[in-house]
């Protein structure tokens, strides 16, 4: 039997042994749990640069070399070889799903994916020019005030139903969210389309005239679902997580993760991303941005640009690359100006020490853009477009935690730098 690891800290001249954990594969872990018991200290990692909050088996990075599996299963081999409701069940159950299983699984989302009449109305509260992702924080929440047998968070059954139904409607509600924003009447999901087919025909018919989704593009689409469906513990996953750890049910849980998602920093990148390769237009203007980019004093970053684990190409960014060339020449643009722009910023980038340095490759933002303009969406919509694609992310973390028999609520502390205890002043005396 091996001797179990340990690590030794010295707090206050007491020698502290803490347990060391080890994975199936990456960074062993320092088991803190005791230290503040033992030792009356906390440890301090704003932005957990190097804390794991939880223990998983559902998605692995390696940033170092640029790998992302899910379940084991590289995202090269899904994105070429899988289709996003297989990678659905892969990542809700974690092994790949047979035939039969496969089967059912595709037909009980296809049944689901229309939501309640009454949430039509939902959108009626919203001004047109609201972003999409305003609308859909807001109608996925209200989904706990529809869908109430699938709330229990105790009870199994109503885990799995919650989320069969959020995968299920979550592209309902964004091609909603999509067509209130242009003023066009709403489309209902189509059960003998696909997933991706389903999306699109939901988003770009109009009831005037007769739609034929393009099963290329239909495909583009579908790879762009599965690159976005899970990516361990990003800021969005994390928060699903803690509110997940209150006990709030699983809608009021996807809600807070599209909110969080939206930032710039995070989800809202692809949005930002290709509107900043609009605004550098041309090839000749890139050096001023990159100049720009690596000024300490200009807040202006190179958006699609740099990550938190990836100190490597993001595979997902090259999958992407390629899925670009692709859907471009599917839908006849050639010399497209942006892409042109994203090409080359990038070959500049990765010649200049500055992004060597830091390590700052382009990332699962950086192209995508060009692809989803390029099949008609907004730049609006690409977040939302992000928020269902990890929709299956989020809500198998939230499983996955809600079934771990030793999970309790997230409450983190802090260095507290505030004033030291004072008493009351009357604001005479002030
Ligand atoms: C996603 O976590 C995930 O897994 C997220 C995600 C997922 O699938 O869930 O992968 C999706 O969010 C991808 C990231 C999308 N965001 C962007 O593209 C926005 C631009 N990128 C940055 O804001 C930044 O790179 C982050 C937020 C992505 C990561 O920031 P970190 O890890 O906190 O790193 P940092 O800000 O400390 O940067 C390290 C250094 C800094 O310079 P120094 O202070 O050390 O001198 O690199 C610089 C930064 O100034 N830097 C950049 C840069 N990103 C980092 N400089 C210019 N342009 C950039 N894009």
């Amino acid at each position: 039997m091996a001797e179990a690891k340990t690590a030794r800290i010295t707090v206050k001249d007491k020698e502290i042994d803490l347990p060391v954990l080890t994975p199936t594969v990456g960074p062993e872990c320092v088991d803190i749990r005791k230290l503040y018991g033992q030792g009356g200290v906390f440890t301090f990692d704003p932005g957990f640069t190097s804390t794991a909050a939880c223990e998983s088996a559902i998605t692995y990075i390696d940033g170092d070399v640029g790998e992302l599996w899910y379940r084991g299963y590289p995202i090269e081999q899904l994105a070429e070889k899988s289709h996003y409701l297989e990678v659905c069940y892969l990542l809700l159950n974690g092994e790949l799903p047979n035939a039969e299983q496969l089967e059912k699984f595709e037909t009980l989302i296809t049944r689901h994916t229309m939501v309640h009449e009454q949430m039509h109305y939902f959108f009626r509260g919203f001004r047109r020019d609201s972003h999409p992702m305003a609308t859909m924080v807001g109608v996925v929440g209200a989904m706990s005030a529809f869908y109430h047998d699938s709330t229990d968070i105790n009870d199994p059954v109503q885990r799995e139903i919650a989320s069969h139904r959020l995968i299920a409607k979550l592209p309902t509600i964004a091609a909603m969210a999509y067509k209130y924003s242009i003023g066009q009447p709403f489309v209902y999901p189509r059960n003998e389309l696909d997933y991706a087919s389903n999306f699109l025909h939901m988003c770009f018919s109009v009831p005037a005239e007769k739609y034929e989704v393009n099963p290329a593009l239909a495909r583009a689409m579908d790879r762009i679902f599965t690159l976005h469906a899970d990516h361990e513990q990003n800021a969005s996953t994390s928060t699903v997580r803690l509110a997940g750890s209150s006990g709030a049910n699983p809608f009021a849980c996807i809600a807070a993760g599209i909110a969080c998602l939206w930032g710039p920093a995070h989800g809202g990148a692809n949005q930002a991303a290709l509107e900043m390769l609009q605004q550098i237009g041309s090839v000749d203007r890139i050096p001023e941005y990159i100049k720009r980019a690596k000024d300490k004093d200009d807040p202006f970053r190179l958006m699609g640009f740099g990550h938190r684990v990836y100190k490597n190409f993001d595979p997902r960014a090259k999958i992407m690359k390629e899925s670009a060339d692709e859907v471009l020449d599917i839908l006849g643009i050639h010399n497209n100006p942006t892409l042109q722009v994203a090409k080359e910023l990038e070959k500049i980038a990765l010649e200049d020490d500055y992004f060597v340095s830091k390590k700052l490759y382009p990332n699962v933002d950086f192209y995508s853009g060009i692809i989803l303009s390029a099949m008609g969406f907004p730049t609006s919509m690409f977040t939302p477009i992000f928020a269902l694609s990890r929709t299956v992310g989020w809500i198998s973390q939230w499983k996955e935690m809600l079934g771990d028999p030793d999970n309790k609520i997230g409450r983190p502390r802090q260095l507290y730098v505030g004033s030291d205890k004072r008493d009351y002043v009357d604001v005479a005396k002030r």
